[in-house]
């Protein structure tokens, strides 16, 4: 098989579950987050963005195409439309399930000078996968992302909602040992945060 084609296969969506399949998995306190959205904006359509949050967080940390076939379901918007905007942005995960915690490493021009790539090399040695991957007890995923927008900071991790950097192998030895002790996942405490943002009171398209 052509590389090719390997990269087609792996890239696959996988296909959209027919109406009568859906089993939705909102909570409730989801739907009624979902519901206070559809106030905030103008129409549905505006809510895909916060209503893939919601699912990312619902549903662990990854938009299977339940999950997406839920937001467009409770949004009246078809697979299509939500699959199209979720696979756009690459902060929603979209392509395989990811671990309890995705450690992002920026390794754009700042932090490459300072040594993001030792960093990384650092990372996959002690987790034993490399970027886009991971660890087989589910907890780490690792991912390599463009600039985080906190240079200063170089060479830095993104993990949830928290930047951490700059960074040496020691920080790393003590943050993972942090990160194996925590009980919440901080994939769905970003999800969560974000949600939480665009939850915030606005009187801009209030019906
Ligand atoms: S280059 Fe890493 S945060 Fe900007």
């Amino acid at each position: 098989m052509s590389d090719l084609i390997h990269l087609g296969s792996v890239n696959e969506r996988p296909k959209a579950p027919r109406p009568e399949e859906l089993n939705l998995q909102f909570s409730d306190e989801a739907i009624a987050e979902l519901d206070r959205l559809k106030t905030h904006y103008p129409n549905l359509k505006a809510c895909i963005l916060p209503g893939l949050w919601i699912a990312q967080r619902e549903y662990g940390g990854y938009l299977n195409g339940e999950a997406i076939a839920e937001v467009a379901h409770r949004l009246g918007r078809s697979y299509a439309e939500v699959e199209g905007v979720a696979t756009f942005y690459s902060m929603y995960n979209t392509a395989q399930a990811v671990g309890k915690h995705m450690i992002e490493v920026c390794t754009c021009l700042s932090c490459h000078m300072c040594g993001a790539y030792r960093i990384a090399d650092y990372l996959k040695e002690k987790l034993g996968v490399g970027f886009g991957e991971t660890t087989a007890d589910g907890v780490f995923t690792l991912h390599e992302v463009e600039c985080l927008n906190a240079c200063d900071r170089a060479p830095l991790l993104q993990i949830g909602p928290d930047y951490h950097g700059p960074v040496d192998k020691a920080y790393v030895d003590r943050l993972l040992d942090d990160l194996r002790a925590r009980s919440q996942s901080s994939v769905t405490q970003l999800a969560d945060d974000i949600v939480k943002v665009h939850l915030q009171p606005t009187d801009r398209y209030s019906r």
